[in-house]
Order: C-alpha cells, then structure tokens, then sequence
C-alpha cells in the first residue's frame, strides 16, 4: 500500500477523491491526502474537522474480501494505526469498532466506504484521520471535551511521515491475511486486548436506534456483545458507541 501517494495542500474530502479515481482506474494500494480537508466527514454523515497539522488520508483496496468481511477492513485499520501510535510510545486503544483514544478521548476516526460486486467487495476506500499535530482550539468547541490531538496529549508532535508509512505498513500485512482469508480472527486476541470499550457501561447507536448496556466481549467475527439486563445478551454487528462511563 502507498503507492501512488497523491497529495494537495487541500481537498474537500481525501474520500470523496478516493471514491472518484477509483472509478477512473486508480490501482489497488493508492493512497489520497491533504494537508487539509474543506469537506471532510465523519461517520453518520458528520462533519470532520480537518485543519492543518493532522493526517487526513484515504488508502484504496480493490478486491479485499468477501462482502461479509466488510467490516474487517476497519477493525483491522484501527489495529494498524493502534501498532503505529503505540510503537512511538504513544498508549492509544482502540474503541470499538474503530475509533482510537488517547487518554480516554477521540484522537482518530476511521471511514471506511464499500463498493461490493455480488458477494465481493469490489473496492473499498478506507479513509483515516488522525488528529496529530495541532492544538485542539482548532477542533469545534462543542466536541473538545472528547476529542483530542497527539501534540495536545503528549507535548510533542508525531513524525507524520513515519507514522504513514508504518500505518500503511501494518495494513498492507493485515489486509493479505485478510485476503488470504485470516481476518480479524487471526489478530483477536491483540485486537481485543487493545480495546477500551471492554466492561464498560455504553449506549449505542445501531441505526436509529439506542441500546444501552455493558460491553462484555468482541466476538471473533468482529461484533460486541452487549449485556442489556443480568443474563441478557444482545450482539451488534455493526454500530457506535456514542457515551461510556470512561
Ligand atoms: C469518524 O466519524 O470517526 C470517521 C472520521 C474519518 C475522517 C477521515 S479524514 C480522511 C478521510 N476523508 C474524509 O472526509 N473522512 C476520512
């Protein structure tokens, strides 16, 4: 992964960028940055603040998995950018299912968007945003209090060039074994023991809907299992945790 890397000064959105060239015959492992991004978005169709000094970029994957492996490939991102924070001696965790915190707070989100062809997923574009290297009075005042930046928590900022190539590094060898059919599976045990979310009380959102409960495991197929009531299990294959007690 990582070549080309294609980088503007600004881009609406390193996505949306992503989602055109891939139309247009972009190969397998290009990569779509900005030193900043006008349109950024988030999951939910949120905004995504995108000034300077973060890492706003979008890495594109042609043929991953099967459809129902979809949801690896972010599971899977966020173990990549977890390696790579946490190998500067960075201690992020992994918030389920691809959010990653810095002392408790958002520091970086993954995107991921799929193009499927049957039962495959033709293409998907998976977009990251990490916030490095810029103090958080650039970030909306209405989501600072769970929200954060690298430089902020630390007091030094990341190497972002090095931190790119060893997220893209930690991909590159998490999506073959994906490919080669050892997904999420075969990393769980780490993937697991990474995540924050674990024994904690949480309400998610599955679509429009709110479940509350405590976050009692992450299956080997990627889902949370969710105790609703003693004794009373729900799993939710795929959803955000909008509030934790942490
Ligand atoms: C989230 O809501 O947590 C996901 C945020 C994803 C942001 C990244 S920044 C690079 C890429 N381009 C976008 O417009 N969004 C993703």
């Amino acid at each position: 992964l990582g070549s080309p890397i294609l980088w503007a000064e600004s881009r609406a959105s390193t996505n949306d960028t992503a989602l055109e060239l891939a139309e247009k015959g972009l190969p397998h492992g290009a990569v779509v940055t900005a030193g900043e991004q006008t349109g950024g978005r988030g999951r939910r169709d949120r905004a995504w603040a995108s000034p300077r000094g973060g890492m706003w970029f979008t890495v594109l994957v042609r043929n991953p998995c099967a459809l129902r492996h979809a949801p690896d490939l972010t599971l899977l991102a966020a173990l990549a950018v977890c390696r790579s924070l946490r190998s500067q001696g960075v201690p992020a965790w992994i918030k389920w299912p691809n959010d990653i915190l810095l002392n408790g707070k958002k520091v970086c989100g993954i995107l991921a968007q799929i193009r499927a062809e049957g039962e495959m997923v033709d293409h998907a574009v998976i977009g990251i945003g990490l916030n490095a290297n810029f103090p958080i009075d650039e970030l909306p005042e209405d989501i600072r209090h769970r929200a954060t930046t690298v430089l902020h928590e630390t007091g030094s900022p990341l190497d972002r060039p090095r931190t790119l190539a060893q997220i893209l590094t930690e991909m590159d060898r998490l999506y073959r074994d994906l490919r080669d059919g050892r997904g999420f599976e075969a990393v769980y045990a780490e993937w697991t023991s990474l995540c924050a979310t674990l024994g904690q009380a949480v309400e998610v959102a599955v679509g429009e809907e709110r479940v509350r409960g405590i976050a009692r495991a992450i299956q080997p197929d990627g889902s949370l299992v969710l105790e609703t009531a003693p004794g009373v299990t729900r799993i939710v294959v795929s959803g955000e945790v909008l509030f934790s007690e942490r």
